[in-house]
């Protein structure tokens, strides 16, 4: 872990806290010292992300959660309210909360499109239109999950894929918006993260899929990346080490798509 304090007096909102690359980013965030929210639908990995946080947390920083849907337009202001009401001001937002769903695309309902595209990039597109104002006031920034499947075509994940090229689009489009006015906007690229998503996506594949199709998301030794390795790479984006960076989606996948 490092030793670090790149956030101490730093306020941050980590969508998707309860597992995974939000798990590991509020446990990286307020080892460097941030006061975390975590915000995820999951209550008994919020529960569990809180104490495996504070356990590794820098003095003073504190991680608390609330149980909210980011699809949720109420719930999403009204946690983000409470949070700045409590500390002062939101200086990052890092949107991870997502779902992944993989199936022939003639199966896929259009139900099932909109819902994937609705919590990942539209619960991304809410998230920062509510923390956009307190942003602003803070000279902050965003961090959005984008993913190798905007950029390099991932067979059975039609409606993932587009989900996230939006919010690679959404980054470069925020980001253009905001630049004369001090917020920084940008996301990481994971591909093929060791993680609760992509160990029941094997467990799911669509039936009669190629599995050749799905080699390329892994490297040819099938190694994995770690969360906390995604997490390293959120927290410098987040934090004044990346203050040139901006509208760009960092890609994070040990160059299986090179
Ligand atoms: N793991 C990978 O290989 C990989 C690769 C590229 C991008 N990503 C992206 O990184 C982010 C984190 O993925 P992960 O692998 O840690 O997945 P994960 O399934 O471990 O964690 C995702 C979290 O999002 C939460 N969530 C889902 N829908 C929600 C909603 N409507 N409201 C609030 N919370 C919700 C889940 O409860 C879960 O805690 C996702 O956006 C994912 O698309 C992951």
């Amino acid at each position: 872990m490092s030793p670090v304090l790149r956030f101490t007096d730093k306020n941050i909102i980590v969508t998707g806290g309860a597992s995974g690359i939000g798990r590991a980013t509020v446990i990286r965030l307020a080892a460097e010292g941030a006061q975390v929210l975590a915000l995820d639908r999951d209550l008994d990995g919020l529960v569990q992300t809180q104490a495996l946080a504070q356990a590794t947390a820098a003095a003073g920083a504190t991680v608390v959660y609330a149980q909210v849907s980011v699809t949720d337009e109420v719930a999403v202001k009204q946690a983000m309210a409470d949070f700045v009401a409590r500390t002062g001001h939101l200086d990052v937002l890092v949107n991870l909360a997502g779902v992944l769903s993989s199936e022939h695309t003639t199966k896929t309902s259009f139900e099932e499109f909109m819902r994937v595209v609705q919590i990942n990039l539209g619960g991304t597109f809410l998230c920062c239109r509510e923390a956009l104002p307190y942003l602003l006031e803070s000279k902050g920034n965003i961090v959005n999950a984008a993913s190798t499947s905007a950029f390099f075509g991932h067979a059975y994940m039609a409606a993932y894929s587009a989900s996230k090229g939006g919010i690679a689009a959404l980054t470069q489009a925020l980001s253009r918006e905001y630049l004369n006015r001090g917020v920084r906007v940008n996301a990481v690229a994971p591909g093929g993260i060791a993680t609760p998503m992509v160990a029941a996506q094997a467990q799911s594949f669509p039936e009669g899929a190629d599995f050749q199709l799905y080699m390329h998301l892994s490297r040819p030794d099938r190694q994995l990346g770690k969360p906390e390795e995604v997490a390293a790479v959120i927290a410098t984006l987040a934090c004044a080490d990346g203050s040139f960076i901006n509208g760009e989606v960092v890609r994070i996948d040990g160059g299986t798509h090179g």
